[in-house]
Parts: structure tokens; C-alpha cells; sequence
């Protein structure tokens, strides 16, 4: 009955490029219409304020990015799959101040994007801060929050982003411990089948190389910039080579099997550069071609856009995260004031859930000692054929504590492995009354 649960998020901060769409929207648009499973994709547009400060860019890439996945084919029902934004989930800031305070800074540390620009930093001479954001810093924590927020179990990303699951998965483990068994523990699903496309210049498509081809540029510029693909200087009638041909490697992102064979005899048998590069546009064009009307259409109707994010927010919200925070909440000690018992009460609780230690003589004449707390006997003491030997125990135990642990075991009954933690417990309960009666006396 319960579906996996797939999220995955997508940073504001640029226009998607063929790269994006082969290695992302293609995949992950077909993924969401796989049976039993509910899908929660979201424009990480808080993360993208970690990169980019012109609001008008921001503004602009969310809308060009959920226009280009309505384009592409994702269909949202805020049932079975939700589009949002992450900056309309309330929740999500809350949460990450929860995690956040069980975060090691230590782990944050070692995160490869802060560790970057630190290295950049010292090979500049630089201080090591120099330049660089708490916001940076905190991105795993905040991307924890995107995730646990629906608790989702699984969450497809690029290598370069496994380490920031793992992280959620370690925040969400020490949540659990302090607070129980609330987070599912998500996990990475990496696409080993789906190709990192070249770029223009044969190395990965990637803005931080300016070597993209937007994804809905028009045909016009699409052509212009296919033609520019670097290419060796084989002649028209000389073989190609179709290894590390980056032309081919896009061809091949686009083309069905036949198709694939039928390019690779063109490159065995002398194609020229530019009848393949034609033959790489007409097939790429064919496929963005009724894409990129709908883009248009989209893009021209931004409202019905920011209409359909906020309903899959207030959607997701109502049922999903609004009632989780509040779980949450309470988990923590955020909690309704009104339901707490009188401190009278705790106080008169907290006195009578003190251990005692009592020393008696049983009736073969031989004396005891023995350590009870609401639940039951925790210790219980060989006999000693002296009172001042169990006398001494005791005193011992009421001054000691659970430092007196190891000592006592040589004279009393074994306890079970699974008791060791409460009876140090209640000693350590015993000797602070001690303490306290001790500390009222001197006074
Ligand atoms: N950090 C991701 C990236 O740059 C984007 C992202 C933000 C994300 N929050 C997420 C991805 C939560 C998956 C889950 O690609």
C-alpha cells in the first residue's frame, strides 16, 4: 500500500540545457510515471540564493525551469506527483533549524563544494573564510530538510551529490536517536545508464564551462550552435572515429539503435563534419521540436505556472509536511504549554523515583544490602556475616555512585548485560540525593 517515495530537487540558478534534459528531466520525467511509487520534484530556489544574488535571475530561471519540465512531459496531480517550490514549504526552514542543531560541524567540514572554496582560498593566499557564506555552508543541512521534510526514500542525483545524502542520512540518524524513530532513512539512486552528454568543446555540458546548448534555444540557434561542435580535421572520405566523438555521443543521447548503427557506418565510411553535424540537428530538432512549442506556450502564461507551483505546495503541505513539523515539533519539546502537568506534581514524581539502598538481616541471621527502584531489585547483596561489612557497601555506593559499579559486582548477585545502564543509573540517582542531603546538612 505505501508507495516509495522519489524527490528529487533542482537549483534555480541557470536555463536548462541538453545536458540537463538527457541527464535529468528525460529520465526522471519517464520515472515518475512508474506505478507504486509518488514523486515530489521541486525548484531548489533557496539554494539557488546560496549562488546567485540578481533576484531577477532567480525569478527568471524558476520560471524557465518549471516551464521547461511541464514542457518535457511532467504531469503533476498532487497526488502521485508533485511540482513545487521549495521556498513555498514553511516547513522546510523550520526543519532545518531542527537539524542543524543535531549537525555535526565537523561533518559539514568535510563537504565537497565548502572544502572547494576553502582550498581555493589557501591556494590564494586568502584566509580560509574568505568570501564564503554560512549559506554554503549549511547547503547539505538545508537539502537534508528538502528530503526528510517527505521523508523520501529514494532521491535520484548526480556522483556529485551523494556525499549530501549521505549527510541527510547521518542528520536524520542522530534525530531518530535523541528524538525516536521519525526520519526514513533516504538513499541515493544514481542512473548508471544515462549519459553525461559533451559539450560544445567534447568536454562535460556544464555551465561552468560555457560550453552548453540551452535546451529550448531556437531552431535557428540550436543549428548555429550544433554546427560549432569542435570536431578533428578529417577530411569528407576519410573514416571518422566514433570514440571520444562528442558529435557522436550526442547523436547517440537522441538516436534509437538503428539509428546509432546507421551513424556509426556514416563515420566508418568518410561522412563530412558538417552532413553529420545536419544529420545530428535534423534528429536532436525532432524531438525538441514539439517540446519547445509547449516551452512557448508556457513561458507566455507565467500566472498559470505560479498557480500550479502553489497548489502542489499547499497540497503537499496540508498533507504531508504540515502535520509532520507539528509531529516534530512536539518531538522536540516545542510543545503546548497547556499539557503539562503541574510542577508540583513532577517534583512529588522525581522524589519517589529515587532508588533506595536498604541493609537488613535476613533470617539465617547473615546481613544484606539491596538496591530497588519503582520497577524492581537491581541489586541484590550476598550475605555478610558482619553489618559493618554491608554498612560499608552502602556507604560506599550512596558516596560512589555508578563509579562503584565494577567494585560491587565481586558481592552481589550477576545482574543481565541489558540492566548494566539503569542500575548505573539509579546509583548515580542515589549518591546526588546523597549529595543533596549531605549539602542541606552542612548548611
Ligand atoms: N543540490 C542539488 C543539486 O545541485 C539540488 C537539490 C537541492 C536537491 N535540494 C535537493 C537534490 C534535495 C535532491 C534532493 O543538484
Amino acid at each position: 500500500m505505501s508507495a516509495i517515495r522519489i524527490l528529487t530537487g533542482i537549483t534555480t540558478s541557470g536555463t536548462p540545457h541538453l545536458g540537463n534534459y538527457v541527464g535529468a528531466i528525460r529520465p526522471t520525467v519517464a520515472a515518475s510515471r512508474t506505478p507504486g511509487t509518488q514523486n515530489f520534484y521541486f525548484l531548489a530556489d533557496l539554494h539557488a540564493l546560496i549562488k546567485v544574488q540578481d533576484p531577477a535571475k532567480v525569478q527568471r530561471s524558476t520560471l524557465e525551469i518549471a516551464a521547461s519540465w511541464l514542457a518535457c512531459g511532467l504531469e503533476p496531480d498532487n497526488d502521485r506527483v508533485w511540482f513545487y517550490r521549495q521556498s513555498d514549504i514553511h516547513e522546510i526552514p523550520e526543519l532545518t533549524w531542527f537539524l542543524t542543531c543535531v549537525a555535526g560541524k565537523g561533518l559539514l567540514n568535510r563537504a565537497h563544494a565548502y572544502k572547494a572554496a576553502v582550498d581555493r582560498n589557501r591556494a590564494e593566499q586568502q584566509d580560509d573564510d574568505f568570501a564564503i557564506t554560512a549559506g554554503l555552508f549549511m547547503y547539505p543541512v538545508l537539502m537534508a530538510a528538502d528530503i526528510l521534510v517527505f521523508n523520501a526514500h529514494k532521491v535520484p542525483v548526480g556522483r556529485d551529490q551523494i556525499q549530501h545524502i549521505e549527510m541527510a542520512r547521518d542528520f536524520a540518524q542522530r534525530f531518530n536517536h535523541l528524538y525516536g524513530e521519525h526520519f526514513v532513512l533516504p538513499e541515493a539512486a544514481i542512473e548508471e545508464h544515462v549519459a553525461t552528454l559533451p559539450g560544445l568543446d567534447g568536454r562535460k555540458m556544464s555551465k561552468s564551462y560555457d560550453n552548453t546548448i540551452p535546451l529550448f534555444a531556437p531552431r535557428e540557434q540550436l543549428k548555429k550552435l550544433i554546427l560549432s561542435i569542435v570536431t578533428d580535421s578529417r577530411a569528407p572520405g576519410e573514416p571518422k572515429d566514433t570514440d571520444g566523438s562528442a558529435l557522436f555521443q550526442l547523436y547517440q543521447a537522441f538516436a534509437s539503435a538503428e539509428e546509432t548503427a546507421a551513424m556509426r557506418e556514416a563515420f566508418a565510411g568518410g561522412i563530412g563534419w558538417g552532413d553529420a553535424k545536419q544529420r545530428l540537428f535534423e534528429r536532436i530538432d525532432r524531438e525538441i521540436a514539439p517540446l519547445r512549442e509547449r516551452y512557448e506556450a508556457l513561458m507566455a502564461k507565467p500566472a498559470d505556472i505560479e498557480a500550479q507551483l502553489r497548489d502542489g505546495a499547499r497540497t503537499a503541505r496540508a498533507r504531508l509536511g504540515t502535520p509532520f513539523m507539528r509531529q516534530l515539533r512536539e518531538a522536540v519539546g516545542l510543545r503546548d504549554l497547556s499539557t503539562m502537568p503541574a510542577t508540583a506534581t513532577v517534583a512529588k514524581e522525581k522524589t519517589a523515583a529515587v532508588p533506595v539502598l536498604k541493609q537488613y538481616r535476613e533470617q539465617d541471621g547473615r546481613f544484606h544490602f539491596k538496591l530497588a527502584d519503582g520497577d524492581g531489585v537491581l541489586l541484590q547483596s550476598h550475605g555478610f556475616g558482619n553489618p559493618k561489612d554491608a554498612g560499608a557497601w552502602v556507604a560506599r555506593l550512596k558516596s560512589e555512585g555508578a563509579a562503584a559499579l565494577d567494585a560491587v559486582a565481586a558481592v552481589v548477585e550477576p545482574w543481565p548485560a541489558a540492566a548494566r545502564e539503569a542500575i548505573g543509573e539509579a546509583l548515580d540517582a542515589l549518591k546526588h540525593a546523597e549529595d543533596a542531603r549531605l549539602q542541606a546538612k552542612g548548611r
